[in-house]
């Protein structure tokens, strides 16, 4: 189950954050798509910065509030931050509790309530900033309070009827992204691991050569990646092959998955693929012919300059064209994304 939490990011005394935290976190906990916790940055006493080391050069934090912060924030897939707006942008606490972790935060995804006499939106706006420098995905939903007409004399919380159905939208798109991103990290994970064996193989490999102890191992000449012993599959050793995935393939899937979360899991490996410069082979069936539409338009769009081979054939690599983008790839090792198993993917991978 995905783990979401809702975080109070205001700390002043008799400050909005809390009730409104707590009005989120009572809707939010009737739903069964994702177990929900209630976050206050004031609970975990963290001062100003304090760390000598910057979170993103590794996370080695010398206190202890920094290392019971960064469990707590590690152990979520994605957030909700509940913000006042403080002179037109997030609160100071917030800020400096975000600056604590760098790691703990990325590859997931996140939503904002916001509250202010300007329904908080620049405090929203100054986030999603400062979202992206964490690589947490933002989703566009958010809910808006006013301190005019969602607080009684702006003092008492009365949301509007409306903003239950706001929050529903944002809790349904910050679930769906925290899930599509999960995989992302299990992947960044699996190359993590593959790069610190490599390095220690390096190591020992230096040392049985009589190279001296300090020689580094990233200045010597790139050699093979692919680590057999393992099978771990490294970027450098992989290219991206996406098959048919049209309009008519998406309405007859049979599976419990939504063609929407399907659709946005392709682009985030289209994305994925792309990050790391892997080579991407992107093809279709039948749309010369008229027998079946492009590509779908979000997954296209995020693969600008990539070619589409059409084919005739189904079996992908009967098709010249499709077997020359494959081998021009110069890669060995060959992700392939489709939407049927038994159709797109079994006849593009049977290579005869
Ligand atoms: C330091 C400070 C600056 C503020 N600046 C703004 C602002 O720029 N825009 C706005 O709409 N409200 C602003 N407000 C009003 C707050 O958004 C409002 O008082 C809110 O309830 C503060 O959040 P809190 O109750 O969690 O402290 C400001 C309030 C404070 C205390």
């Amino acid at each position: 189950m995905l783990k979401i939490a809702i975080v109070i990011g205001s700390t002043r005394p008799g400050g909005h954050g809390k009730v409104v935290g707590q009005w989120a976190y009572n809707i939010a906990q009737k739903r069964d798509d994702a177990d929900f916790t209630l976050l206050d940055i004031a609970d975990f006493n963290l001062p100003l910065l304090d760390e000598p080391m910057p979170a993103m050069s590794g996370g080695r934090y010398t206190q202890d509030h920094t290392r019971n912060w960064s469990a707590a924030i590690a152990s979520f897939d994605g957030y909700v931050f509940v913000t006042p707006e403080y002179n037109h942008g997030t609160s100071g606490a917030l800020k400096n509790a975000i600056d604590f972790l760098y790691q703990e935060w990325s590859n997931k995804a996140a939503g904002f309530i916001a509250y202010g006499y300007s329904m908080g939106a620049r405090a929203v706006e100054s986030l999603r900033l400062i979202m992206g420098s964490l690589e947490v995905a933002t989703v566009r939903a958010q809910v808006g309070l006013s301190l005019f007409t969602d607080f009684e004399q702006g003092v008492a919380f009365t949301p509007a009827a409306m903003q239950e159905g706001n929050l529903r939208t944002v809790l349904d798109q910050v679930i769906a992204w925290s899930g599509a991103l999960k995989t992302l990290r299990v992947e960044a994970k699996t190359t993590t691991m593959g790069r610190a064996v490599r390095a220690r193989r390096s190591r020992a490999d230096s040392r049985l050569c009589g190279a001296e102890p300090h020689d580094d191992y990233q200045s010597r000449p790139r050699r093979q990646t692919v680590n057999k012993d393992l099978g771990v599959w490294t970027y450098q050793d992989c290219a991206l092959v996406l098959i048919d995935y049209q309009k008519e393939m998406f309405e007859v899937i049979r599976s419990e998955t939504k063609a929407d979360l399907v659709e946005l899991n392709v682009r985030l490996l289209a994305r994925t693929a792309k990050a790391f410069n892997m080579p991407i082979v992107l093809s279709t069936v039948g749309v010369q012919y008229k027998i079946n539409g492009p590509t779908r338009p979000a997954i296209l769009a995020d693969l600008p300059g990539v070619p589409v081979i059409d084919r005739t054939s189904m079996n992908a690599f009967e098709d010249d064209a499709f077997r020359a983008a494959v081998t021009k790839t110069g890669r060995k090792r060959l992700i392939f994304g489709g939407l049927h198993t038994e159709i797109c993917l079994t006849f593009a991978t049977w290579k005869r």
